[in-house]
């Protein structure tokens, strides 16, 4: 009897299983589907074991990427030069990186190059190629912020990651979360709403302004972490506040105490020195689209070993069951470029070197800081030192209608900056007092805060 076409398919597969068996016993060989990895391309798991063993080929990129040719001592010039030449930013009074970040002029090329390459035979490109360019991508990331590529997985943004996080622990009613009264709007938002679908407790502690010193935080989590606090949420530097957290010391009384930690590092990427498996945290999050200038929709989720297996992603796709990275790698068909992107934003910084960069900054914080409080009379939120790429410098008392300070008076001088001066800068109220948050980065100088100074003199007047 003549048999059916599929089964004569089936037993040509299984001829060729065994031929592959014979010629290559190392390579395995099963009936279905290879675990997570697209049809014709290997293992996600895999392909990141591979790279832990030294076995790893990368896979080799469809375009030549911009070369950074910094590296040899040709320094280039922060400021000006470095806006023209490597942002896309206008000439205006821009020191509010912090808000939305500012994307590497390269690095949004690149993004586009990949976008019409997508395009050009997209079954090449999602099916046999994207998944080993993002473990690519995965391990270079990993290398620069310390971990093994195996506990990083990439993600849009920090809040994605910090709801994945956040709703995969195992709060349930007499369990308490803990939080500082900087932590970020939306994250406190997202803590008080999963705590109250559990019915655990959200406790806040308040810090009081102007800080001393991170003693104050120190002490302040020491007094208040109950033992037994199932999670303890961070930020590494708060939105509002701008200094950096001191994360070593607060992390160690949370574990002492059996609690989990969890870190927002939205700010930190590019600003801090990241060494992840050593800092201890948990879980840790960060943008790339922030601080490291990398095209918008790119961050990363890092994730001790030990709890991988407890925490899932919010979008549940094919790779679920497969492990950790294959969980979160594809999270259904959607625009990648902006991961792929980041090998240029590495490049990039490895190029400039990042104690060019971060001397830049630190020197550039240090003078600006002293500019306007000089300048105003005034005062600064937190000690200089405990500022990194941000800081927050009181605004002169008598920009005060009422001698108070909230949100709307913030608000009305934050548009007179604007609107009058041309100057983006965000303007707190925190502590009864209202501040500037300044950013700096390395296409700002020391003339933009001059101006900042100038125009908030002039409308004291
Ligand atoms: C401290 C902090 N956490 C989280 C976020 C959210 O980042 P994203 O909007 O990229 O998710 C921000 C954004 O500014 C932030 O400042």
């Amino acid at each position: 009897m003549e048999l059916p076409v599929v089964q004569k398919f089936a037993d040509k597969v299984d001829l060729l299983k065994t031929t592959v068996a014979e010629k290559s016993p190392d390579i395995q060989v099963t009936s279905a589907r290879r675990d997570f990895g697209s049809f014709h391309s290997s293992n996600v798991q895999e392909l990141l074991g591979a790279i832990k063993t030294g076995n790893y080929v990368p896979p080799s990129l469809p375009f030549d990427l911009p070369q950074f040719s910094y590296r040899n001592g040709n320094t280039p010039s922060f400021g000006q030069e470095m806006r023209k030449k490597h942002f896309l930013l206008e000439e205006t009074t821009f020191i509010n990186h912090g808000a939305f970040g500012g994307t590497l002029k390269d690095a949004l090329d690149v993004a586009q190059k990949w976008q019409v390459y997508i395009e050009r035979q997209p079954l090449r490109f999602y099916d046999r190629e994207l998944l080993p360019h993002l473990v690519f991508v995965t391990k270079r990331l990993a290398e620069f912020v310390g971990c093994s590529p195996t506990d990083l997985v990439l993600v849009p943004n920090v809040t994605m990651a910090m709801n994945c996080v956040v709703r995969s622990q195992d709060l349930k009613q007499g369990d308490t979360a803990f939080m500082l009264n900087v932590t970020y709007g939306a994250v406190k938002k997202l803590l008080k709403q999963v705590c109250e679908e559990r019915g655990a407790t959200l406790q806040e502690e308040s810090l009081e302004f102007p800080l001393l010193g991170p003693s104050q935080i120190i002490t302040k989590v020491k007094e208040s972490l109950q033992p037994g606090t199932k999670l303890a949420v961070f930020d590494h530097i708060p939105s509002n506040a701008s200094f950096v957290n001191p994360l070593p010391e607060i992390i160690d009384i949370c574990h002492q105490r059996g609690t989990k930690v969890l870190i927002d590092g939205a700010h930190a990427l590019g600003v801090m020195d990241l060494k992840l498996s050593s800092l201890g945290a948990d879980y840790y999050t960060s943008n790339c689209h922030k601080w490291f200038c990398s095209p918008k929709g790119c961050a990363f989720l890092y994730v001790k070993p030990e709890l991988q297996n407890c925490l899932h992603p919010l979008v549940i796709s094919h790779g679920f069951g497969y492990g950790f990275n294959s969980e979160y790698i594809w999270t259904g068909l959607k625009d990648y470029s902006a991961f792929l992107a980041l090998h240029t934003v590495l490049d990039f910084w490895e190029s400039v070197g990042l104690q060019q960069i971060r001397g830049y900054i630190k020197d550039l914080v240090s003078q600006a800081v002293d500019l306007l409080v000089n300048r105003w009379k005034t005062g600064l939120l937190a000690p200089k030192e405990m500022f990194g790429s941000m800081a927050c410098v009181q605004l002169p008392k008598c920009l005060l209608k009422d001698g108070c300070a909230n949100y709307e008076q913030a608000e009305i001088i934050q548009n007179v900056l604007y609107s009058q001066y041309n100057i983006e800068v965000p303007v707190k109220a925190l502590g009864g007092k209202l501040y500037v948050r300044i950013s700096i980065h390395i296409y700002n100088e020391l003339k933009q805060y001059q101006k900042l100074a100038d125009a908030v003199e002039e409308m004291t007047l």
